[in-house]
């Protein structure tokens, strides 16, 4: 059905290869009994010095930061954060300066690493938290860079804030399109819910676009109240894009199938599931985002959750620079 986009109203820079591809895993299905029709949406082929979903949420928050005269991104996160990394590549695009304020000691340079090597590459300049409180950090970097006659424009982790969430407004048409020219349906959408951006950007673009789909959000336990977070983000983004959705508890739905594990620990799920998707179907996964995610799909699969006639799609997110500073983790047997 035609629409109106969305999104047309709001700033937004060119910074992805979109749309990214959307292919069946027949070798991954055939491995696993019981599988149901799967698809995998390459969100790690956005671009962005390896691509990733923080490339389009940065296309709306780039969007708006120009829009206000801002001249100097500051974003915060892990030392192997990938929105940190986008958001320098993002920055160097632009032409825009970029403070990085991550979380930790200081670590000596010559273990940068991953996400962090790449931060270095792309000109960002890197603050370390040293234990102090983030927003503290962040707020200094603020007053220091404004002192300093620059425009500063932050981005609250993850970028997920409806400005950011935004992003996943537009991936949902993008994703609705597709399935129309490719005469698909899709069920279920399972994606890693981390800071909440993605999974309220996809689920507010499902109920605007009417696509029946349920959304599963796979927590990672990056932050402590993942289902209270997506609920606020969601009404928060379809406020700010005007829209007037009626969600209900049952739109909702989260698993932590491989918990309790904290955020960034990696477990035999993990490493099992990660080695299963690059050997049958040639994708590497992250250990801490998208291999989490899958690893718990996975899980669910094998527990028969899923009827075999339904076709569920996983959004691939990204993360390889995360996946290759863990290698030692990786190895474990
Ligand atoms: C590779 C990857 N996938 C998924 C996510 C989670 O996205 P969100 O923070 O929007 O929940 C992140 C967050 O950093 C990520 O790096």
């Amino acid at each position: 059905m035609a629409h109106q986009p969305l999104t047309a109203h709001l700033p937004r820079v060119p910074l992805a290869f979109l749309p990214t591809p959307i292919h069946d895993l027949p070798r991954l299905r055939h491995a696993l009994p019981g599988c149901p029709r799967l698809l995998i949406k390459r969100d790690d082929q956005t671009g962005l010095a390896s691509g990733g979903n923080k490339t389009r949420k940065l296309e709306f928050l780039l969007g708006d930061a120009l829009a206000r005269g801002a001249d100097t991104l500051i974003t915060p996160g892990g030392p192997q954060s990938n929105h940190c990394r986008q958001t320098a590549a993002a920055a160097a695009r632009y032409g825009l300066r970029c403070v990085l304020v991550l979380s930790g000691e200081p670590l000596p340079r010559d273990r940068w690493d991953g996400n962090l090597l790449l931060d270095d590459l792309l000109g960002a300049e890197v603050r370390w938290t040293g234990g102090r409180p983030r927003e503290e950090v962040m707020a200094e970097v603020v007053a220091e860079v404004a002192a300093g006659g620059g425009r500063p424009y932050v981005i609250p982790t993850g970028g997920s804030v409806p400005v950011g969430a935004t992003g996943y407004v537009a991936a949902v048409e993008e994703l609705a399109g597709q399935l129309a020219v490719q005469g698909e349906r899709v069920d279920r959408i399972v994606l890693v819910a981390g800071s909440g951006g993605t999974h309220a950007g996809v689920l507010v673009g499902v109920k605007a676009l009417d696509l029946g789909a349920a959304v599963i959000g796979m927590n990672n336990f990056a932050i402590p109240d993942i289902g209270g977070t997506v609920r606020a983000l969601a009404a928060a983004t379809a406020e700010y894009l005007s829209l007037r959705l009626n969600f209900t508890d049952t739109d909702f739905i989260f698993y932590d199938a491989c918990g309790p594990h904290a955020y960034g620990v990696i477990t035999a799920a993990e490493r099992e599931g990660i080695r299963l998707l690059a050997q049958t179907e040639g994708i590497v996964l992250d250990p801490v985002y998208t291999g989490r995610a899958f690893a718990q799909l996975v899980s669910l699969i094998r527990a028969g959750i899923f009827h075999p006639e339904e076709t569920i799609l996983f959004w691939h997110t990204g993360g390889l620079p995360g996946l290759l500073a863990r290698s030692a983790d990786l190895l474990r047997e």
